[in-house]
């Protein structure tokens, strides 16, 4: 007994105008695609996606989500050729499922990504089901039909259906529980004779229905949403944003201003977290309690401590920030970045693969790049790593205790002991000990009256 998800991608996905296959496009950060297998419940064995247009692109995505342990099960491809309907995708994994020998399948769209993870779990434990959506504008969806006892008797498209049967509010949602067995011949005795010429899976799933019954199960709506251009993309974000601020509401966390603030699908907020304005948060994110986030802020995959302070306007990416930190405004942590507790960094900081010990401070106007900063040391403003010769990256390393006076800059490698003072308007090229004083300034000229002269011949 093996459950496969089936995910339909092969789609060109024109309305999109883009050269970004329609299932990489994000909702709140995360691909469409990424969130349908992250919905996959944990009954699925395997997922294989059916590509064709952009496939190596959504490959590539795969391979990194892998790497990164997103995927909730092994995942294959199969090459769908040029796509003839929704039927001709699911054959064209025939084989592949015959290998895995897939028993039941969860059969779903890589661009309906508001599916949600409860719905799943019913639909691949309960009977062979599809999901339908009661709309009170059916637009152009597929009209479903059912017998009395409510499992499937039909399914017409939109364009081959007559007038009455466009009256129907029952439309086709395009996700599907149903025994491999049952569907696989359905698949192959399909005919394209329709006003699409296309191959329907829905002709299949009727074929099913009519062996063993098959349940309609009628869902939310919104969870059924297809994203098929910049429209829809918007108003699924819509959705999700505001799926997902209020839930965080419900677990203790401050919005400001809930409609600007973008929270990503694997955000993970504790209670008292304040969200100012325009805040996003993309991809692994973890804010710690009582942590304020200033407007405008854009976090992605970065872990925050407890009751840091987030001024407006900072960039923080694929670092660590400490208990008490204080940032920004307007700070950029890059990749690798380590804040411990209580470290502050200010207005126009740049770090990068920095780390920073407990209680350092860097809070004006510097560049931290490849370099550790001992504990209670103190960066004046201006203060640059020298971390590149053109060719490759070397480290500064700062000792505790130091005070780094303004315009210091230190070219790397270059080790600056404890307790030492680097007088302001330095350049080091040299390691300092431990305990030293170090400066490097050109001397100063003063020449009485030759400034007034100056300026005054102009
Ligand atoms: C399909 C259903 C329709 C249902 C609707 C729900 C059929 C025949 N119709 O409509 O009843 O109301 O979904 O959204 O199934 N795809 C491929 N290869 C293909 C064709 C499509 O991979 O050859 C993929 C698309 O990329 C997309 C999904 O299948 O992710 C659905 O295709 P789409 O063309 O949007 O479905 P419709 O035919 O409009
Ligand atoms: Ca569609």
């Amino acid at each position: 007994m093996s459950t496969v998800a089936v995910i339909l991608a092969a789609g060109l996905g024109k309305r999109m105008k883009s050269s970004l296959p329609k299932v990489l496009h994000p909702i709140l950060g995360d691909p469409s695609l990424l969130w349908v297998l992250r919905a996959l419940p944990g009954s699925v064995d395997h997922a294989v996606l059916v590509l064709h247009h952009g496939k190596p692109q959504v490959e590539a995505e795969i391979e990194k989500w892998r790497a990164e342990g997103l995927l909730p099960c092994p995942v294959s491809t199969v090459d769908q050729g040029e796509p003839l309907g929704t039927g001709h995708a699911v054959r064209a994994a025939e084989a592949e499922l015959d290998r895995l020998e897939a028993d039941r399948l969860l059969i779903l769209c890589g661009d309906v990504p508001l599916i949600q993870a409860s719905t799943l779990q019913e639909l691949a434990t309960g009977p062979a089901a599809l999901l339908a959506m009661d709309l009170e504008q059916p637009g152009c969806y597929g009209r479903v039909l059912t017998h009395e006892n409510g499992t499937l008797a039909n399914m017409v498209e939109y364009k081959d259906a007559n007038e009455t049967e466009r009256t129907i509010r029952l439309v086709n949602g395009g996700a599907y529980a149903l025994p491999w067995a049952h569907l696989k011949p359905a698949l192959r005795a399909l005919s394209n004779t329709n006003a699409q010429g296309e191959y329907y899976l829905t002709d299949a799933v009727v074929a099913v229905a009519q062996a063993t019954p098959v349940a309609v199960e009628t869902c939310n709506p919104a969870e059924l949403l297809g994203m098929n251009s910049r429209l829809d993309q918007a108003e699924l974000q819509a959705i999700a944003r505001k799926r997902i601020n209020e839930a965080w509401m419900e677990e203790g966390v401050t919005f400001l201003e809930p409609a600007s603030t973008l929270v990503g699908p694997r955000a993970v907020l504790a209670p008292d977290v304040l969200l100012e304005p325009s805040v996003r948060l993309e991809g692994n994110v973890v804010l710690g309690p009582g942590t304020r986030v200033g407007q405008g802020t854009v976090i992605r995959d970065a872990e925050v401590g407890a009751e840091v302070l987030i001024r407006p306007y900072c960039v923080i990416q694929k670092s660590i920030v400490g208990d008490k930190a204080q940032i920004g405004p307007f700070a950029h942590l890059r990749e690798g970045s380590v804040l411990e507790e209580r470290v502050h960094i200010g207005n126009f900081v740049e770090t990068k693969k920095a780390t920073l010990r407990v209680g350092a401070k860097a809070n004006h106007l510097s560049y931290l790049g490849d370099t550790e900063v001992g504990e209670r040391t103190n960066i004046g403003a201006g203060f640059i790593s020298c971390n590149y010769d053109g060719v490759n990256k070397h480290r500064t390393t700062i000792g505790k205790d130091v005070f780094v006076g303004s315009d210091v800059q230190m070219v790397a490698p270059i080790t600056i002991g404890d307790n030492v003072l680097i007088a302001a308007g330095s350049t080091l090229t040299k390691n300092v000990p431990e305990g030293a004083l170090a400066l490097s300034r050109a001397p100063q000229v003063t020449k009485d009256g030759l400034g007034k002269r100056f300026l005054g011949r102009k």
